[in-house]
């Protein structure tokens, strides 16, 4: 058990499905896992370990940001071995190429501002994805048929962005869509040696305003599990 883990050590698998929201991480195991058990509540951040395809998978949720995202990395990777951290969330588009509905795997992940800045100070670190694991999830959206998008992305500490001209400067940059946690997950990754990659589902779009209906957003979910859960295995 860790402070914000309830698990037992082997209630966690090294491969781990991150999804920000708990209820996420429940119906996921609900859906694609034999055997789910639920590993954690602490603080309602549910985690389940099952089985998918013969293999040992855990779905934590991370929370909202990367503050609550560091946290629950920093245990899994340290105190319970996970090699294998797969962030899957939503993202807003901003480039007109990236539809709602569309999988977004993030190579890169731009921020002003990680929880690892601390360490880096002066030093602007890239981080970015493993690349074995984003061959594989590439591979497996496209064999889905998803529309799939591959490059930057920018981790943002701000849901209710005030500074629009810094999102203008992204999107001239190619910067494919914008998310909360994907950048303090690959900077753990490459702190700990251990591979991390998140695939995204476009949940709304900047310049549009166009917002995935309610009814579509399992769907998508669905296919991003899927995809996570392929590349993670192959
Ligand atoms: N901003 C930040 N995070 C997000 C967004 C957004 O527009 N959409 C989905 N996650």
């Amino acid at each position: 058990m860790t402070i914000h883990i309830g698990a037992l050590p082997g209630d966690i698998a090294e491969t781990v499905l991150l999804p920000g929201d708990p209820y996420r991480a429940k119906w996921a195991a609900e859906t694609f896992l034999e055997d789910a058990k639920l590993v954690n509540d602490v603080r309602g951040m549910l985690g389940y370990t099952g089985m998918w395809n013969g293999h040992y998978v855990t779905i934590q949720g991370s929370g909202m940001g990367m503050p609550s995202l560091s946290i629950y990395a920093n245990e899994l990777i340290r105190d319970y071995g996970a090699k294998t951290l797969i962030r899957i969330g939503s993202c807003g588009g901003m480039q007109p190429q990236v539809a709602v509905r569309d999988i977004v795997i993030a190579m890169t992940a731009s921020t002003i501002s990680t929880p690892s800045r601390g360490i880096f100070k002066e030093l602007n670190f890239a981080p970015c994805a493993d690349y074995a694991l984003l061959r594989a999830a590439v591979d497996a959206a496209q064999a889905k048929g998803v529309t799939t998008h591959v490059g930057g992305i920018y981790s943002s500490d701000v849901f209710y962005d005030e500074r629009p001209e810094l999102n203008e400067q992204m999107t001239r940059h190619g910067i494919l869509g914008v998310e909360m946690e994907a950048a303090e997950l690959y900077n753990l990754a490459a702190r700990h040696s251990v591979r991390a990659l998140a695939v995204l589902t476009v949940s709304d779009h900047l310049q549009t305003g166009e917002a995935l209906p309610a009814e579509d957003r399992e769907r998508s979910f669905g296919d991003m599990v899927d995809v996570a859960l392929t590349a993670a295995f192959k």
